[in-house]
C-alpha cells in the first residue's frame, strides 16, 4: 500500500464533502450537475480518423482555468468508436512539445503502436494506416514520450476507445452510449488551496506515485451520473497516474463483471470489490432497477467517494436480467510457452546499483537505444514478474496475455480474462502469445503503469520478429 497516510486523509475530506454535496443534489434540494460522456467520435461508417491535439484553459469545479491539453478538445479525447477493419488514422500535433499517441490495448504492429519512438514533433502529423482484427473491448489511447507520459496524461492527453462487433444486443449488453453504457475515466488529481490543478512531483510523490486530493470524473469533479432504473454497464478505465482503486458501492450492491482489458469473460463474475490499477479497463453491469442512489466508492477502511449515482425513470431502461453467458476469454494458452521469462520492476537498490535513479526492470534503466530481448513472433512466453518496494501495474504493449498465478495461487477475479496491465502485488506469471511484429525502430514497451515509475525508467522494450 504505496498511500501515505496525509494523502488518504486529505482526499477522505476533500472527496467525502462532496459526496455529501452531491447526495443533496439527488435528494432534489438543489438541481443535479450531471456527468457528460466525452463526446462520441464514430469511426465505423468512414474508415477514418482525424485527432488534433488542443491546448486551451480548464477550470475543474470552479477553480481558476489551467492550462490542459486534450484530443480535439481541451481535457482528454473523444471516445473514439471502432470496429475490425481498416482506419486511416491522424494525428495531428498542434501543441508545442512533442507528443505521441499510444493505443493502449489495440493489436498492431509496433510501426502503428504509438509509443516513445514515434514521437510527433510540433506541427507535425502522424498517418498510420491500421488495420484492426481483435475482439470487442474498451481500449485507450494516450500520449507516451520517454520522460513526459505523466505529465502529458496528467494535463489530458487520453481517451477511451471502444472496440465493437455491434452483436451487444445478441448478447444482451446494455450499449446505448451515455444512457445504460456509460465511460468513466477515473482520474485523482491534485488541486491546491485556490483550486488550481497542479503536478510538482516531489522525489517522495515520484517514489509512490503522484496521487491526487480530488477524483475526476472525465475530467469533472462532483458531477452526477445519472442512470435508467435498469441494468447498466459501466466501463471503467483507470486513467491516473498512480493511484490503484479498490472500489465498491456504498449500499453494497454488486458489480457484474463483464469484461476486463482485452475483452469479454465467459459469463459475469459477481463482485463486492473490484480492484482497478492504472492502466487497467474493467465493464461492469450494475442493476439500478430500485432506483435508489448509492456513490461508488474506493478503498474501504479509508474509503472516499468516486461517483454518486442518481436514477432518471425517464430514461430508457432496455435491459432489465443480466445475461447467463458471454462469449469471451475462452481460449487457453497453458502449455504452448516455449519460453520462460524473469522481470523485475526494481525500485531502490535494485536499480541503483546499476546507476540508474533507482527505477529500472531487470536491474537496467529504460534506454531508447537498447533492446531489452527478441519475441520470435507466433510463440506464446510465460514470463515470471516480480515487484519490488510496492505492488507495481505491469503493462505490455502489442498483446493481450492471461494471468496464471498471482504470489503463487490462482488470479484475482479481475484477472481471470484476457488483460494487458496487471497488478504485480509480489509475483504474478503471465502467458502471451506474441502475434504481432515490432522492429528494433519501433519496439515495443513493457513498463509499470505508475506513469512516474515509468518515466523514472521502470520501462524495457522488445521486438517481436
Ligand atoms: Cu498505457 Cu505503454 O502504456
Ligand atoms: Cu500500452
Ligand atoms: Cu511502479
Amino acid at each position: 500500500q504505496f498511500l501515505t497516510s496525509t494523502s488518504a486523509a486529505i482526499l477522505t475530506a476533500g472527496v467525502l464533502s462532496q459526496t455529501r454535496i452531491a447526495l443533496a443534489f439527488a435528494q432534489g434540494q438543489t438541481p443535479v450537475t450531471r456527468l457528460t460522456m466525452p463526446p462520441l467520435l464514430d469511426t465505423r461508417a468512414t474508415g477514418r480518423l482525424a485527432l488534433t491535439t488542443t491546448s486551451g484553459r480548464t477550470a475543474f469545479a470552479g477553480g481558476p482555468g489551467m492550462p490542459t491539453a486534450g484530443f480535439n478538445q481541451v481535457y482528454l479525447g473523444p471516445t473514439i468508436l471502432m470496429q475490425n477493419g481498416d482506419l486511416a488514422a491522424e494525428v495531428q500535433n498542434t501543441l508545442d512539445e512533442p507528443i505521441s499517441t499510444h493505443w493502449h490495448g489495440l493489436l498492431v504492429p509496433g510501426e502503428h503502436d504509438g509509443g516513445p519512438h514515434l514521437a510527433i514533433a510540433p506541427g507535425a502529423t502522424w498517418k498510420p494506416e491500421i488495420s484492426i482484427a481483435q475482439d470487442p473491448a474498451t481500449v485507450w489511447y494516450h500520449s507516451h514520450i520517454h520522460e513526459r507520459t505523466a505529465e502529458q496524461v496528467y494535463f489530458g492527453l487520453a481517451g477511451v476507445i471502444h472496440m465493437t462487433d455491434g452483436q451487444d444486443d445478441a448478447r444482451g449488453l446494455p450499449s446505448a452510449y451515455g444512457i445504460d453504457d456509460l465511460t468513466l475515466v477515473l482520474q485523482d488529481r491534485r488541486f491546491d488551496a485556490s483550486g488550481r490543478m497542479v503536478y510538482d512531483p516531489s522525489m517522495m510523490d515520484i517514489m509512490h506515485g503522484f496521487a491526487g486530493n480530488r477524483m475526476l470524473i472525465n475530467g469533472q469533479a462532483g458531477a452526477t451520473a445519472v442512470v435508467p432504473e435498469g441494468i447498466v454497464r459501466l466501463r471503467l478505465l483507470n486513467g491516473s497516474n498512480a493511484r490503484i482503486y479498490t472500489l465498491f458501492f456504498d449500499d453494497t450492491r454488486p458489480m457484474h463483471l463483464v469484461a476486463t482489458d482485452g475483452g469479454f469473460l465467459p459469463a459475469p463474475v459477481a463482485l463486492d470489490v473490484l480492484r482497478l490499477a492504472p492502466g487497467e479497463r474493467a465493464e461492469v453491469l450494475v442493476d439500478f432497477s430500485s432506483g435508489s442512489a448509492p456513490v461508488l466508492m474506493s478503498d474501504p477502511g479509508q474509503a472516499f467517494g468516486v461517483v454518486q449515482f442518481a436514477t432518471d425513470s425517464t430514461l430508457a431502461a432496455r435491459i432489465a436480467r443480466l445475461p447467463d453467458q458471454l462469449d469471451g476469454a475462452s481460449e487457453d494458452l497453458s502449455g504452448a510457452e516455449i519460453a520462460t521469462r524473469q522481470i523485475s520492476l526494481d525500485m531502490g537498490m535494485g536499480g541503483m546499483m546499476m546507476g540508474g535513479g533507482g527505477f529500472a526492470i531487470n536491474g537496467r534503466p529504460f534506454d531508447m537505444d537498447r533492446i531489452d530481448f527478441e519475441v520470435a513472433r507466433g510463440t506464446v512466453e510465460r514470463w515470471q514478474i516480480r515487484s519490488t518496494m510496492v505492488a507495481h501495474p505491469f503493462h505490455v504493449h502489442g498483446v493481450r496475455f492471461r494471468v496464471v498465478s498471482e504470489n503463487g495461487g490462482p488470479p484475482r477475479p479481475e484477472n481471470t480474462g484476457w488483460k494487458d496491465t496487471v497488478l504485480v502485488p509480489g509475483e504474478a506469471e503471465i502467458l502471451a502469445r506474441f502475434d504481432q511484429p515490432a522492429s528494433g525502430d519501433t519496439p515495443f514497451m513493457f513498463h509499470c503503469h505508475i506513469l512516474e515509475h515509468e518515466d523514472a525508467g521502470m520501462m524495457g522494450q522488445f521486438t517481436v520478429t
